[in-house]
């Protein structure tokens, strides 16, 4: 391998400068070549942040799991309509992973009851699927986890029942578009701090605002990993991007203020002002050029 100049782009793949990423910590390395120094990124990353950075097996396995979550996304938008109770969805989540040999990952999950979440208007979300039945106008959050051959995708949806009104379009364009600039921001040298304050200002511009107890999360290998991707912040704060991070971006935005309760059930979390919230996620990996979402769906 040539020489790798300070200004060069490093050869862990990291999209930095060779200077700002391992020409510190790898100067003997180097010599050996990309894959030694992606290696070594990786060990940093776990030691430093615990952070699990994935492989190219891994993440096409992710990609797998992330499949079937948008196609039972796509499935739940298709029977979503007035009068259909939570429960019917929680049933449509739940068989379409038993027909593909996969794994519905909130299922006693931390002693959650269902298989997935469903999270009607000032449901911010973890809304318990049952009795309660969609009426025109409200919106519902769908999310889904699957695990499939060990590797989890996590990705939700907000949709409308019937044509919903102009403050039910409004949050769920707007948690939309935060979730859109949340992944633009996302880039190889940027930091998790960049996203929140993407997502941040977005939503405080249009007079909505930002849920801050719930963040998003590392996910893959397991449900929640490092690192917490917050959905506020400033720029530059929090852990820098590499590529073979997984993680997710999940917005959680109000209509009225940001404070929160929690129901007797001890997952519901509702706005306290009970004002409508939306959300969207997706998973996405880092990789030397941008990112790739694993849970791919159209963000307008
Ligand atoms: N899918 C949620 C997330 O985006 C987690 C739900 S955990 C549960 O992280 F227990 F409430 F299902
Ligand atoms: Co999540
Ligand atoms: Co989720």
């Amino acid at each position: 391998m040539n020489k790798v100049g300070r200004n060069d782009s490093c050869p862990c793949g990291s999209g930095l400068k060779y200077k700002k990423c391992c020409v510190n910590n790898a100067a003997t390395k180097i010599k050996k070549g990309p894959e030694s120094m992606f290696q070594s990124l990786k060990a940093k990353y776990k030691k430093r942040h615990n952070i699990k950075i994935k492989d190219d097996g891994q993440i096409a396995g992710i990609r797998k799991s992330g499949r079937l979550v948008t196609e039972a996304l796509d499935q739940a938008e298709k029977i979503i309509r007035p009068g259909l109770e939570t429960e019917e969805i929680n049933a449509l989540v739940h068989d379409m992973a038993m027909k593909n040999n996969a794994i519905p990952a909130t299922l006693n999950y931390r002693g959650f009851p269902k298989s997935v979440c469903v999270s009607v208007n000032e449901v911010i979300c973890h809304g318990i699927p049952g009795k309660r039945t969609l009426a025109e106008g409200d919106i519902v959050n769908v999310d889904i986890t699957y695990i499939l051959d060990g590797y989890f995708a996590d990705a939700s949806k907000t949709f409308l029942v019937g044509d919903g009104g102009p403050d039910a379009k409004k949050i769920t364009n707007v948690a939309r578009e935060c979730l859109r600039r949340g992944i633009l921001a996302a880039q190889p040298g940027a930091f998790t701090g960049d996203i929140g304050h993407a997502i941040q200002s977005h939503a405080e511009s249009n007079g909505c605002s930002v849920v801050r107890e719930y963040v998003g999360h590392g996910v893959g290998v397991a449900f929640h990993e490092a690192p917490q991707i917050p959905h506020y912040g400033k720029k530059r704060d929090g852990v820098r991007l590499v590529p073979g991070m997984t993680f997710t971006i999940e917005p959680m935005i109000n209509l009225g203020d940001k404070k929160l309760h929690i129901l007797d059930d001890d997952w519901t979390a509702v706005t306290s002002d009970g004002s409508l919230s939306a959300q969207f996620e997706q998973t996405i990996v880092i990789t030397p050029d941008g990112n790739e979402s694993l849970t791919p769906f159209d963000l307008g």
